[in-house]
């Protein structure tokens, strides 16, 4: 992390998982274990907790965001939400891109652009997923997808709306699995990403920008991955359901 450039910021991504009164209540037990900490801290959680989630971080340090949303404002689309929907209950940032959607609901570079033009039209602070799946890695083109994925989900995206972009390097083979990668595989490809996005926007702009890891980041592990001059932040799965794993992540991006 190199907080003199930009800022650390911890997000958890709750995925299928909590009813509203669940998610009341992790908030309300994670709310006193992270609220000295010294970098953002989002909660993005599932369109029904919402509400819930929001009421329950009012006034405190926590923010709380969607997992994904629709590019169109409105129409006929059953089942999805838009991002000015998101906007109008009070949400302020946006998972886009995560592997699972890329995987199992058909989105791809051409949706997830989309989806990030309307998040930003809509006001939202955007947290893009990229990554490769395993057979990509071994077939050693990891910095050639995630270029691809970041200069197609970033194109339209002025330099004044990437201050409202955090970028997750999520590898696929990493997620869920307890396979973290190495501090130093994480590092070597949030510096590829922000080399990508210093071509696009100049290295100002690029040295600015939050570019997290994903996939199996815990407790034991933040730390040394978090150590990482272009690891700023996290974006936490199955770890975000437990607050006091949680917050000793936040713990670690605070130092
Ligand atoms: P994980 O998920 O921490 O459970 O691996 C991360 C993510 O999918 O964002």
């Amino acid at each position: 992390m190199n907080k003199t450039l930009r800022k650390a910021v911890i997000a958890g991504n709750w995925k299928m998982n909590k009813t509203p009164a669940e998610a009341k209540a992790l908030i309300e037990e994670m709310k006193p274990l992270v609220s000295d900490a010294d970098c953002d801290v989002v909660l993005c959680v599932p369109y029904v907790d919402l509400q819930a989630a929001l009421e329950a971080s009012e006034g405190s340090n926590i923010k709380i965001g969607a997992e994904n949303c629709h590019w169109e404002v409105s129409g006929a689309y059953t089942g999805e939400v838009s991002a000015e929907m998101l906007k109008a209950v009070g949400v302020d940032y946006v998972i886009i891109g995560h592997s699972e959607r890329r995987t199992y609901f058909g989105d791809t570079d051409v949706t997830v652009q989309k989806r990030v033009r309307a998040a930003l039209d809509a006001g939202l602070t955007v947290i893009l997923c990229v990554g490769e799946y395993l057979e990509q890695r071994e077939q050693g083109i990891t910095t050639e997808i995630v270029s691809m994925q970041t200069k197609i989900a970033l194109g339209g995206v002025s330099e004044e709306e990437l201050k409202r972009v955090i970028i997750a390097y999520e590898p696929v083979w990493a997620i869920g699995t307890g396979r973290t990668a190495t501090a130093e595989q994480a590092n070597e490809v949030n510096k590829a990403i922000r080399d990508v996005v210093a071509t696009l926007y100049g290295q100002a702009a690029a040295d600015g920008l939050t570019i997290q890891y994903g996939g199996s980041m815990n407790a034991k592990n933040a730390e040394e991955l978090l150590a990482q001059p272009d690891v700023d932040g996290g974006l936490i799965g199955g770890a975000s359901l437990k607050a006091a794993d949680f917050s000793v992540i936040v713990r670690a991006a605070s130092k």
